[in-house]
């Protein structure tokens, strides 16, 4: 293997938190790499803008809070990002189906009223709900991803923002600055990389105790619907399902199997976020200290966003030398030789598991542009988990000025995404979503949600979220397209 050039990242490694496997290391092995090649990639100022990083104003202060974070611990383990890659490498080979949801920008601000703790434990309820619709109905193993513990960065369109005549830094997520609309605020503030890793840890740490210790029991699917979703007629047929699975568990118990198991009582829920500001994702890459390889562990998995995706930035560079997972979303404008390009850089050794490629066209182009970049991947026997985002490709600004979704868009785009999977003979692989555990007011669906409806509780730092009654009603809906490519599928 390359010896990779010696770094403080390497001599912080710590062998207890970085447990590694005897296996043989099934490395991505990256040629003329390391943690900090992306920086020779871009020259600060009008690079760094259109690579969407902030221009910090001081860069000693910089400096110090990188090396404070580098020191810190890992946020999660080499081991569990490699069973993550080893779980993608399932639905690589069909055999499972991703659920990715979470927020559009996670916040560092909560309001007396509404307690941190009940936000991720309604934000896991929903996620919870849906991966158990999606299981029971479809019968598809789900890997779990959430789109938490790291979500706190934000690409934009604008790097500026105009109000009155005034001009600030556009708002770029709590890990940069904040979104209050004055020169302080908008200030991008590098010690505020070190507070998104503090409430990654605390948002983690919730996450670990609630997935591990009993609140995903199976005997717990009734307590996951929440009273506004269970009045609700999507509600009432979870209620439906959970009291079938009840059933079922009984029948097992009459049977004699035993229930205290961790497939009953736990389930494995994976952290991702987009990999936006390196600075942060560099100081959290750590080599693992008995096989050599190098991991972000700011999260199980890191994607690349649509704005950053170029095959040259300092984004796809940093991504193609970490072993983690890694996601790359692509746009309408993606040209099959473009994405084989991109399958080359980031995943040469072909590692199952090891990328993901997130389709978001739109509703109106799904059908025209992905078919033939599934059949080029294909062709070239590249192994991509294939994922839809249907969210980013359908959002618009409704009358009042508010950026919305509608139910039946974001439908129609994972309906054209199943239908050219089918067409070309492909495992669709896994779902990508923007959605909230509260009951906001954001996406619309012309029936219960209306575009008057969006000023009753719009709270999104960034993009619209379906909310907990959308999700799951979307939940059902792909559990059917799912079970019909499942049916479909030569079974490998
Ligand atoms: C996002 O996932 O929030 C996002 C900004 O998506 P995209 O990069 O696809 O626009
Ligand atoms: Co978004």
């Amino acid at each position: 293997m390359k010896k990779l050039k010696t770094t403080e990242q390497e001599n912080m490694s710590d062998k207890h938190y970085l447990e590694s496997s005897d296996e043989e290391s099934d490395n991505i092995q990256a040629v003329d790499w390391n943690p900090a090649s992306w920086r020779e990639r871009f020259a600060i100022s009008e690079m760094a803008i259109s690579a969407q990083q902030p221009i910090w104003p001081d860069q000693q202060v910089l400096g110090e809070v990188e090396a404070n974070l580098a020191s810190l611990p890992p946020l999660v383990f080499t081991g569990e990002i490699r069973q993550l890659r080893n779980e993608l490498a399932e639905v690589c080979g069909g055999r499972a189906f991703v659920l990715q949801a979470g927020d559009c920008a996670e916040s560092f601000d909560y309001a007396l009223s509404r307690p941190r703790a009940d936000s991720v434990r309604d934000r896991l309820k929903v996620f919870l709900q849906m991966a158990l619709v999606m299981t029971f109905s479809s019968e598809v193993p789900i890997v779990k991803i959430g789109r938490i513990a790291g979500q706190f960065a934000k690409p934009r369109s604008m790097a500026t923002e105009s109000r009155q005549g005034i001009e600030l830094p556009s708002f770029r997520g709590h890990m940069v600055n904040d979104i209050e609309f004055n020169q302080q605020a908008r200030t991008p503030n590098p010690h505020r990389l070190i507070e998104a890793y503090q409430h990654s840890v605390s948002t983690l740490n919730l996450i670990r105790a609630f997935t591990s210790g009993g609140y995903a029991s199976l005997k717990q699917i009734h307590a996951q619907n929440q009273e506004f979703v269970a009045t609700s007629p999507v509600g009432q047929r979870y209620e439906k399902l959970a009291n079938d699975i009840d059933s079922a568990l009984r029948t097992m118990s009459a049977l004699g199997i035993d229930q205290d198991i961790p497939q009953f009582k736990e389930v494995d829920l994976y952290t991702s976020h987009e990999g936006l500001i390196l600075n942060y994702e560099q100081a959290l890459t750590r080599k693992d200290s008995l096989n050599g390889d190098w991991y972000n562990c700011s999260g199980h998995m890191i994607w690349v966003g649509a704005r950053t995706n170029q095959l040259h930035g300092p984004h796809i560079e940093f991504m193609r030398g970490i072993n983690n997972p890694i996601g790359c979303k692509i746009g309408p404008d993606s040209t099959p030789a473009a994405i084989l390009e991109l399958c080359e850089t980031l995943n040469p050794k072909r590692l199952p598991g090891r990328l993901t490629l997130i389709s978001r066209m739109g509703a109106d182009n799904v059908e025209k542009v992905l078919p033939a970049l599934l059949e080029a991947v294909s062709k070239a026997g590249h192994p991509v988990v294939w994922q839809c985002d249907p969210m980013h490709g359908n959002t618009y600004t409704a009358s009042n000025g508010k950026k919305t979704r509608h139910f039946e868009t974001i439908m129609k785009e994972i309906t054209g995404y199943f239908k050219a999977h089918e067409a070309i003979g492909t495992w669709p692989g896994g779902i990508h979503l923007e959605i909230t555990g509260d009951d906001v007011t954001e996406c619309i669906d012309g029936i219960e949600l209306n575009e008057v409806d969006l000023e009753q509780s719009y709270e999104t730092l960034c993009d619209p979220r379906l909310n907990s009654s959308q999700g799951l009603k979307l939940a059902f809906e792909i559990s059917e397209l799912l079970k019909s490519a499942r049916d479909f599928k030569p079974s490998t």
